[in-house]
Protein backbone atom coordinates (compact mmCIF):
# COMPACT_ATOMS: atom_id res chain seq x y z
CA UNK A 1 0.00 0.00 0.00
CA UNK A 2 1.53 3.37 -0.97
CA UNK A 3 1.92 5.93 1.63
CA UNK A 4 -0.86 9.12 2.39
CA UNK A 5 1.63 11.96 1.65
CA UNK A 6 0.83 14.51 4.99
CA UNK A 7 2.61 17.68 3.04
CA UNK A 8 2.76 20.93 5.26
CA UNK A 9 3.79 24.36 3.96
CA UNK A 10 5.65 27.59 4.99
CA UNK A 11 5.90 28.32 8.51
CA UNK A 12 4.72 25.36 9.90
CA UNK A 13 7.91 24.02 10.81
CA UNK A 14 7.33 27.25 13.68
CA UNK A 15 4.58 25.07 14.93
CA UNK A 16 4.79 25.12 19.38
CA UNK A 17 6.46 28.60 18.91
CA UNK A 18 4.52 30.66 16.62
CA UNK A 19 1.18 32.04 17.66
CA UNK A 20 0.21 29.27 20.08
CA UNK A 21 -3.18 31.17 20.83
CA UNK A 22 -4.02 30.37 17.31
CA UNK A 23 -2.43 27.52 16.88
CA UNK A 24 -1.50 25.68 19.97
CA UNK A 25 1.78 24.48 21.62
CA UNK A 26 2.24 20.83 19.72
CA UNK A 27 5.15 21.06 17.27
CA UNK A 28 5.53 19.77 13.82
CA UNK A 29 7.26 17.06 15.26
CA UNK A 30 4.27 16.10 17.53
CA UNK A 31 1.61 16.38 14.43
CA UNK A 32 3.91 13.94 12.64
CA UNK A 33 3.66 11.30 15.27
CA UNK A 34 -0.15 11.66 15.81
CA UNK A 35 -0.39 11.11 11.86
CA UNK A 36 1.77 8.02 12.32
CA UNK A 37 -0.06 6.63 14.87
CA UNK A 38 -3.77 7.11 13.38
CA UNK A 39 -2.61 6.11 10.18
CA UNK A 40 -1.06 3.24 11.55
CA UNK A 41 -4.14 2.12 13.52
CA UNK A 42 -6.67 2.55 10.39
CA UNK A 43 -3.48 0.35 8.64
CA UNK A 44 -2.11 3.10 6.35
CA UNK A 45 1.77 4.98 6.41
CA UNK A 46 2.22 8.76 6.45
CA UNK A 47 4.99 10.73 4.17
CA UNK A 48 5.31 13.38 6.15
CA UNK A 49 7.37 16.77 4.94
CA UNK A 50 7.57 20.62 5.43
CA UNK A 51 8.64 22.62 3.25
CA UNK A 52 8.57 26.86 3.01
CA UNK A 53 8.97 27.18 -0.45
CA UNK A 54 5.83 26.44 -2.78
CA UNK A 55 7.81 24.83 -5.99
CA UNK A 56 8.60 22.08 -2.94
CA UNK A 57 5.10 21.60 -2.33
CA UNK A 58 4.28 21.39 -6.27
CA UNK A 59 7.15 18.81 -6.93
CA UNK A 60 5.71 16.88 -3.66
CA UNK A 61 2.06 16.59 -5.19
CA UNK A 62 3.86 15.99 -8.51
CA UNK A 63 5.36 12.79 -6.84
CA UNK A 64 2.42 11.98 -5.04
CA UNK A 65 0.59 10.86 -8.71
CA UNK A 66 3.04 7.76 -8.62
CA UNK A 67 4.30 7.22 -5.24
CA UNK A 68 1.24 8.06 -2.77
CA UNK A 69 -2.29 6.82 -2.29
CA UNK A 70 -3.73 9.92 -0.85
CA UNK A 71 -2.74 13.37 -0.23
CA UNK A 72 -3.47 15.60 3.14
CA UNK A 73 -2.32 18.94 2.57
CA UNK A 74 -1.84 22.16 4.99
CA UNK A 75 -0.55 24.60 2.42
CA UNK A 76 -0.19 27.50 5.01
CA UNK A 77 0.11 30.78 3.46
CA UNK A 78 0.36 29.34 -0.13
CA UNK A 79 -3.89 27.95 0.71
CA UNK A 80 -4.71 31.75 -0.45
CA UNK A 81 -2.51 32.48 -3.04
CA UNK A 82 -1.46 29.12 -5.06
CA UNK A 83 -2.42 28.59 -8.51
CA UNK A 84 0.33 26.40 -8.57
CA UNK A 85 -0.50 24.10 -5.95
CA UNK A 86 -4.23 24.57 -7.53
CA UNK A 87 -3.45 22.89 -10.69
CA UNK A 88 -0.64 20.33 -9.39
CA UNK A 89 -3.38 19.09 -6.91
CA UNK A 90 -5.95 18.81 -9.95
CA UNK A 91 -3.46 17.14 -11.74
CA UNK A 92 -2.28 14.74 -9.26
CA UNK A 93 -5.80 12.56 -9.54
CA UNK A 94 -5.84 10.69 -5.98
CA UNK A 95 -7.87 11.41 -3.46
CA UNK A 96 -6.75 14.82 -1.80
CA UNK A 97 -8.29 17.21 1.95
CA UNK A 98 -7.26 20.07 2.14
CA UNK A 99 -6.38 20.93 5.83
CA UNK A 100 -6.19 23.95 8.65
CA UNK A 101 -5.39 23.93 12.21
CA UNK A 102 -7.24 27.06 12.82
CA UNK A 103 -10.88 28.16 11.73
CA UNK A 104 -9.68 30.35 9.13
CA UNK A 105 -13.38 31.87 8.29
CA UNK A 106 -13.50 32.59 11.81
CA UNK A 107 -10.13 35.04 10.49
CA UNK A 108 -8.85 37.42 8.73
CA UNK A 109 -11.35 38.04 5.18
CA UNK A 110 -8.06 36.92 3.23
CA UNK A 111 -8.08 33.58 4.59
CA UNK A 112 -11.59 33.06 3.75
CA UNK A 113 -10.56 32.57 0.43
CA UNK A 114 -8.87 29.12 -0.63
CA UNK A 115 -7.57 28.58 -4.34
CA UNK A 116 -6.86 24.92 -3.47
CA UNK A 117 -10.29 24.48 -1.99
CA UNK A 118 -11.86 23.42 -6.12
CA UNK A 119 -9.13 20.91 -6.46
CA UNK A 120 -9.36 18.48 -3.77
CA UNK A 121 -12.00 16.29 -1.90
CA UNK A 122 -12.84 18.23 0.99
CA UNK A 123 -11.54 20.63 3.61
CA UNK A 124 -11.28 20.03 7.53
CA UNK A 125 -10.15 23.16 9.39
CA UNK A 126 -10.89 24.26 12.84
CA UNK A 127 -10.06 21.30 15.39
CA UNK A 128 -6.15 22.10 15.94
CA UNK A 129 -3.57 18.68 15.58
CA UNK A 130 -7.40 17.15 15.26
CA UNK A 131 -7.40 18.67 12.37
CA UNK A 132 -4.84 16.22 10.90
CA UNK A 133 -6.47 12.94 12.20
CA UNK A 134 -9.29 14.10 10.32
CA UNK A 135 -7.88 14.50 7.33
CA UNK A 136 -6.19 10.85 7.56
CA UNK A 137 -9.40 9.79 8.26
CA UNK A 138 -11.36 11.10 5.42
CA UNK A 139 -8.61 9.82 3.26
CA UNK A 140 -9.04 6.47 4.61
CA UNK A 141 -12.89 6.68 3.78
CA UNK A 142 -11.96 8.42 0.04
CA UNK A 143 -9.43 5.09 -0.29
CA UNK A 144 -11.85 2.30 0.76
CA UNK A 145 -14.63 3.79 -1.53
CA UNK A 146 -12.52 3.56 -4.35
CA UNK A 147 -11.36 0.08 -3.74
CA UNK A 148 -14.76 -0.94 -3.59
CA UNK A 149 -15.33 0.82 -6.87
C1 LIG B 1 -3.07 27.57 8.50
C2 LIG B 1 -3.99 28.78 8.20
C3 LIG B 1 -3.34 29.69 7.17
O1 LIG B 1 -4.19 30.80 6.92
C4 LIG B 1 -2.01 30.21 7.68
O2 LIG B 1 -1.37 30.99 6.70
C5 LIG B 1 -1.12 29.11 8.15
C6 LIG B 1 -1.68 28.02 8.93
C7 LIG B 1 -3.65 26.67 9.61
O3 LIG B 1 -3.20 25.53 9.71
O4 LIG B 1 -4.51 27.11 10.38
O5 LIG B 1 0.11 29.17 7.98
O6 LIG B 1 -2.97 26.79 7.31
Amino acid sequence: MKPVFVLNGPNLNLLGLREPAIYGDATLKDVESRCRDHARALGLSVDFRQSNHEGDLIGWIHEARDKASAIAINAGAYTHTSVGLHDALKAADIPSVELHLSNVHKREAFRHVSLIAPAVNGVICGFGVDSYVLAITALHCLISAAKKG
